[in-house]
């Protein structure tokens, strides 16, 4: 079943819709400190049902997306008299909609939930497609189900008051959507300006619909990532790598830089095994580089790389490294073992391109 998602800047009016239409005799909202404080006033104020709603509060922050978290929404809601007719409101970011979906996934063998992401990272991916968990035993999203969202609601609306960093950080998912689609979309995305002062909600909202249709598309037709949803995947293989060796050290990245600077990795990977455009390769090369910063890797540091590539939980086999590449724009190609001399060569010509 295709997951409803409504994009709107009148939010309020959507959830009373959505609750009216489910019907649901209690409403329940989950939310972090952040959005306790910023967000949740403002749809109080615009909504009879967030208004009447009990209200569950959560830890802000990855590192809180754990089993304690999940235990404590479990208690709160069987506290407060949830059943499985009542509705879960997930306000916040990727944290607040995994960790609450899986809570209502599960409480009750699953009771209704809507999200209501409220970063642009959130939007255009963790909160749609039906991916819910928690982290478990020191690995990231380790216990979790796939659950679709009754409803999932897109506003631009939340994010004039991100960090600029995080506003890149989702759109590098949306660069990889585009890369996934066509050329027009691509090309449409690298005019716009995500950043201020030349931020246009109206103009966002449009891209992000387009963005998420591509996510939507996929995951109708592969839910639990059997096989074409790999293709989500664009970018990720070299990314997490980037990301995980980043936290490691103590200087961590955001997810969606670490994309960025996976997929620069990646097309190089598709240039060299499968013939991807040089001229579309070195584009995204110079976008990566003038908005994202060149993240700095050292020769000396591709062997640590490549055993988290190896050990990617994504990686179907740590005997071999699989990449989802692209023939060209729109054309995926999932699956792709690629040898470590490759990974190698691929990272050097990574580094030219980002005058490292
Ligand atoms: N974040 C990729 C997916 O939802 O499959």
């Amino acid at each position: 079943m295709e997951q409803k998602i409504i994009f709107t800047n009148h939010v309020g009016e959507s959830i009373d819709d959505i609750v009216g239409q489910l019907g649901s005799p209690a409403v329940f909202v989950l939310c972090d400190v952040n959005t306790q404080s910023f967000v949740l006033p403002v749809l109080q104020a615009q909504s009879g049902t967030v208004a009447a709603a009990k209200i569950i509060s959560t830890r802000a922050g990855d590192a809180s997306k754990d089993i304690e978290a999940l235990a404590s929404l479990w208690k709160s809601l069987s506290d407060l008299g949830a059943t499985r007719q009542s509705v879960l409101i997930n306000i916040g970011g990727g944290v607040v909609t995994d960790l609450g979906g899986f809570g209502a996934a599960t409480f009750k063998r699953g009771m209704h939930f809507i999200n209501v992401p409220t970063t642009l990272l959130g939007a255009v991916d963790a909160a749609v497609g039906g991916k819910t968990s928690v982290n478990f035993n020191g690995l990231k999203n380790e216990i979790g189900v796939f659950a679709n969202a009754d409803a999932v609601i897109i506003s631009t609306c939340f994010f004039n008051t991100l960090p600029q960093q995080q506003l890149l950080s989702g759109y590098a998912e949306m660069i990889k959507h585009a890369l996934l689609q066509s050329k027009d979309m691509l090309d449409r995305l690298l005019a716009y300006s995500v950043v201020y002062p030349l931020f246009d909600s109206e103009a966002l909202l449009g891209l992000l619909e387009e963005s998420v249709a591509v996510k939507q598309n996929i995951v109708a037709q592969d839910l639990t990532e059997k096989g074409l949803r790999r293709a989500l995947n664009l970018g990720h293989t070299a990314g997490h790598a980037i990301e995980a060796m980043a936290l490691k050290y103590q200087s961590p990245v955001p997810h969606g830089y670490a994309v960025a600077w996976g997929l620069v990795v990646c097309l190089v990977l598709s240039h060299m095994e499968l013939g991807f455009p040089s001229e579309t390769l070195h584009k995204i090369a110079a976008y990566v580089l003038e908005n994202y910063g060149a993240h700095s890797i050292t020769c000396k540091e591709y062997p640590e790389l490549i055993s988290l590539m190896r050990h990617d939980k994504k990686n179907p086999s740590p005997d071999s490294i699989s990449f989802t590449l692209l023939k060209d724009i729109g054309q995926p190609v999932c699956g792709c073992v690629v040898s470590e001399e490759k990974i190698e060569a691929a990272l050097d010509i990574y580094r030219d391109l980002m005058h490292i």
